[in-house]
């Protein structure tokens, strides 16, 4: 966590919010995040007329982080239109924990959270895989059984 320049990611972030397009709400949202090849990626949040089309910051980060070469973050913060850090909204944790390193750094109201920190037990790209691993079969009489070889 020492090695992350968090001003130079909060800059990002602050550029980021004043590109926002937040017409209905006029709640502004920036969001910055670094990569794990040392990027910076950043996004703000897009309204639309149909107000529940609306994208949160975090939507426009992702969407940079696979246009620009992938990967993983490592850190991550969020700031309000007055430049205060901002706590990522619930879909946003879920959209961020997909994306995450083990270990992911957030800027948080409450200080520095993991990622696990801020969602728990969290539904991921693992929960799917186990899911799709095939169960062992007994070889005695070919019944699906947990921990058979
Ligand atoms: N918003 C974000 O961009 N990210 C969050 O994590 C929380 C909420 C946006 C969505 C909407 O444009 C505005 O803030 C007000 O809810």
């Amino acid at each position: 966590m020492n090695d992350i320049n968090w001003a130079q990611l909060r800059d990002a972030a602050v550029a980021a919010m004043r590109t926002a397009y937040a017409p209905y709400s006029n709640f502004p949202v920036g969001a910055a995040a670094l990569t794990d090849d040392g990027r910076i990626v950043s996004g703000c949040n897009v309204e639309n007329a149909s107000y529940g089309l609306g994208l949160c910051a975090e939507c426009s980060l992702v969407s940079q982080l696979t246009m620009t070469g992938g990967g993983k973050l490592v850190a991550f913060t969020c700031v309000d239109g007055n430049e205060n850090t901002l706590m990522p909204c619930g879909r946003c944790r879920q959209l961020l924990f997909e994306h995450s390193a083990p270990g992911m750094i957030l800027d948080t109201v409450s200080g520095m959270k993991t990622i696990d920190e801020v969602i728990p037990d969290a539904f991921g790209p693992r929960t799917l895989e186990a899911f799709r691993e095939p169960v062992p079969t007994d070889p005695a009489d070919n019944t699906q059984c947990e921990g058979c070889q």
